[in-house]
């Protein structure tokens, strides 16, 4: 099977083609108009995905070395995201496979994050247990068969990457945030302050960053600088580095030590981890050192296949299509979608 996979959820315009389960090529434009706005502005994005999606699709198509007429599948992300954003690869998946007289399925954004663990070699086996850490969402769920899950516990507030984003922010670092706070983290000293750590009580796996976000800011007010505003006096050098390193230190903790309570609470051997956070250099080592400890397996897909991509919305395209899975016409884009909806 040829699949085509599409996706763009939010600032990412990406285009895979997978042949017979094996990524051929996976071209990820990354959308910079948001860099000076400090977030994502859903309008630019939608209008940034149509100037993209065909040169995107032609160059996944050139380095696949393959035409559209040798396509017999195409993958879209349907939901969650940016309505608009949807929108645009949906209905460019919609009118090429309608050209092209093949099938198409829609593919949810979080579900391809979590099967992006299983893109390459080794795979985890089922039941297992994935972290899920993006921009949008923090959750543990248990996949306890192909494309069925149990929410273990969610983030009652900011997700992960969002709580990144924000903090980035007030540092006047750039957006998207993470990676910079993951950079300099990694040349500073974890522990300058110590932030607080919300673990919500014994037994609990929900999530809460808010309270490390605000601490942030106050730490930022008490200590002379008006974290937030443009053109503010913003820390810099080691002081940076090192505030950078006590906020990783404080969410890798919280995110890795509740991942560990509940593959020993569910008992399961095979923990992955899914979503742009989970390219975090301090979140990956931390919780290959719990695995190690803790006698549990630990799978973390390539970097580029933790962040928005489309080679993981074309995995996901293959295994639905391949059992049979086709979605009409009618499928629309949805803002905020269950896992688990049928796609059809
Ligand atoms: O999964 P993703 O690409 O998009 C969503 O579905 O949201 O995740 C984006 C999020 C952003 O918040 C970004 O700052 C964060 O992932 N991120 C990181 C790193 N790379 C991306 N956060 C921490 N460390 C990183 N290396
Ligand atoms: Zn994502």
């Amino acid at each position: 099977m040829r699949i085509l996979g599409i996706e763009t959820s939010c600032d990412e315009t990406s285009a895979a083609v997978l042949i017979d389960g094996v990524v051929r090529s996976n071209i990820i434009s990354s959308q910079l108009v948001h860099t000076r706005y400090g977030g994502v502005v859903p309008e630019l994005a939608s209008r940034a995905h149509q100037r993209l999606i065909i040169p995107v699709v032609e160059e996944a198509l050139r380095v696949a070395g393959i035409g559209k007429s040798e396509l017999n599948g195409i993958a879209v992300t349907y939901g969650p995201g940016l309505v608009g954003a949807l929108l645009v690869g949906l209905n460019f998946a919609k009118s090429f496979a309608y050209g092209l007289n093949i099938p198409y399925v829609g593919v949810h954004h979080i579900e391809a994050h979590i099967y992006a663990n299983l893109i390459d070699e080794p795979k985890p086996a089922y039941p297992f247990l994935c972290l899920i850490v993006s921009g949008g969402h923090t959750q543990l769920m248990l996949v306890e068969k192909a494309f069925e899950y149990r929410l273990i516990g969610e983030t009652l507030d900011d997700a992960a990457g969002e709580a990144y984003d924000k903090v980035a922010k007030m540092l006047g670092l750039g957006f998207p945030g993470g990676p910079m706070v993951d950079r300099l983290a990694a040349e500073g000293d974890p522990k300058f302050v110590r932030f607080p750590r919300s673990y919500l009580g014994d037994d609990n796996f929900d999530f809460s960053f808010s309270g490390i976000k605000t601490s942030m800011l106050y730490w930022l007010r008490n200590h002379g600088y008006l974290s937030g505003i443009t053109g503010a006096r913003v820390p810099e050098g080691k002081l940076v580095n090192d505030l950078c390193a006590s906020f990783q230190a404080s969410v890798v903790e919280v995110l890795v030590r509740k991942t560990t309570m509940a593959a020993k609470k569910f008992n399961i051997h095979d923990v992955a981890i899914a979503g742009g956070v989970s390219a975090n250099s301090a979140l990956r080592s931390s919780l290959r050192e719990a695995g190690a400890e803790n006698d549990f397996n630990v799978f973390i897909p390539k970097p580029e296949y933790c962040t928005d991509n489309a080679a993981m919305i074309a995995h996901v395209g293959w295994m639905k299509l391949w059992g049979g899975l086709r979605s009409g016409l009618e499928l629309g884009a949805t803002a905020t979608l269950p896992l688990g909806e049928p796609c059809g």
